[in-house]
C-alpha cells in the first residue's frame, strides 16, 4: 500500500515552485467520521477572520461537505446581506478516465494547478481529505506543509495510528495510515524544504468519562514518541460545532451573521478550543498576532 505513493523527481525547479505555494493544510484521517471536514470549516472561518485570505480543496469528491457548508454560507450571505468573510473555492472532481494511468495523471494536473492558482490569492489553503484512501487524498497529503488529523476520543478509533497494548499502552506498531503519513514525509522532504507538521488532535471529548480521557492521552503521548506527531488538546463533543452547518455559519460567526443565535457559556468554551486549536499549530505569518475572534 505504502509502496504506492506517488514519487516525483527532486529538480531545483520543483523545489523553488513548492515554496512558492501558500501554506497548505490538510486534514487527513482515512477513518470516516472522525471531524475532518468539521475542523476544515473551523479553522477557514477561524483563519478568515483573522484576516487570512483562504483557499480551499474539498476531495471528498463524494460528500462535498466542506464544499455544502461553502454553498449553504454564501447562499446565507445573498439572503440576509450579513459581512461574513468567505473562502476561495476549486472543485476537484474525481477523473472519468478508465485508464488508471490517465485518470492518475488528469487528477495529479488537476489538483496543481489548483494549488497553484489559490496560491496566488491565498495565504493558505485547507484541503479537506476524504475517509479512505485514494490518488487524490495522497496527493495531498505529500503537499502538506501542516497535517491535522482529528481522531474520536476513543480506543475504537485508536488502530488508525497504531497498535496500542491495551494494558500497558505501548506502541506494537503503527498502522498503515501512519506509514503512509511517513512516505509523505520523506517525499515532501526531497519536493520542497518545508517539512510536513503533523498534529493529531482528539475530538468529541466527553466531560464524563475522565478515566477513558486520560487513558486515551497516555497512549497518545506513547504514539506521539514513536510515529512523530505533535498533539493538539482538541475539540469537546458540542451542538454549536454542527448546528449551524445548513446556514454556513459558525459559533466565530454570531456576533454579526444575522442568525439570532444567542451566545452561550458554551460557545465561549468553544470558541477557546478553537483558538488553542490555532495557537498550537503555529502557523506561519501567525506568530504574536493577536487571535482576532
Ligand atoms: N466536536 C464535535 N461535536 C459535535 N459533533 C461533531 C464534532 N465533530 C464532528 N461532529 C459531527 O460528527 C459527524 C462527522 O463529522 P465530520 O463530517 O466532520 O467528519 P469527517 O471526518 O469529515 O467524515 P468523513 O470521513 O465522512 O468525511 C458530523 O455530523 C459532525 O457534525
Ligand atoms: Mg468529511
Amino acid at each position: 500500500m505504502v509502496a504506492a505513493v506517488m514519487t516525483a523527481p527532486d529538480t531545483t525547479s520543483d523545489a523553488n515552485a513548492r515554496s512558492r505555494l501558500a501554506h497548505t493544510i490538510v486534514i487527513g484521517n482515512e477513518k470516516g467520521g472522525a471531524g475532518k471536514s468539521t475542523v476544515a470549516m473551523h479553522l477557514c472561518i477561524g483563519l478568515l477572520r483573522m484576516g487570512m485570505k483562504v483557499g480551499i480543496m474539498d476531495l471528498d469528491v463524494r460528500q462535498r461537505s466542506l464544499a455544502r457548508y461553502l454553498e449553504n454560507r454564501a447562499r446565507w450571505v445573498r439572503n440576509t446581506g450579513a459581512p461574513l468573510p468567505i473562502p476561495e473555492m476549486v472543485r476537484i472532481d474525481a477523473s472519468q478516465a478508465r485508464d488508471l494511468d490517465a485518470a492518475e495523471a488528469e487528477e495529479a494536473k488537476h489538483f496543481e494547478d489548483s494549488l497553484r492558482r489559490l496560491s496566488e490569492k491565498c495565504n493558505f489553503i485547507i484541503i479537506d481529505a476524504p475517509g479512505g484512501d485514494t490518488f487524490l487524498s495522497r496527493l495531498a497529503h505529500s503537499s502538506a506543509d501542516t497535517l491535522i488529523t482529528p481522531l474520536n476520543d476513543s480506543f475504537v478509533d485508536f488502530d488508525l495510528l497504531g497498535d496500542v497494548d491495551p494494558q500497558t499502552l505501548e506502541v506494537a506498531r503503527p498502522s498503515f495510515y501512519a506509514e503512509l503519513v511517513w512516505e509523505c514525509r520523506k517525499l515532501k522532504a526531497q519536493q520542497s524544504r518545508r517539512p510536513i507538521d503533523w498534529i493529531v488532535m482528539r475530538n468529541r471529548m466527553s466531560p464524563l468519562d475522565a478515566r477513558n480521557k486520560q487513558r486515551v492521552g497516555e497512549a497518545l503521548d506513547n504514539l506521539s514518541r514513536r510515529i512523530g506527531f505533535r498533539i493538539s488538546p482538541g475539540l469537546s463533543e458540542r451542538v454549536i460545532y454542527r448546528e449551524l452547518f445548513p446556514m454556513g455559519l459558525s459559533l466565530l460567526d454570531l456576533t454579526d451573521s444575522g442568525s439570532g443565535v444567542t451566545f452561550t457559556m458554551s460557545h465561549v468554551a468553544a470558541r477557546q478550543e478553537i483558538r488553542d486549536l490555532m495557537i498550537v499549530l503555529k502557523l506561519p505569518g501567525l506568530e504574536g498576532k493577536e487571535i482576532s475572534f
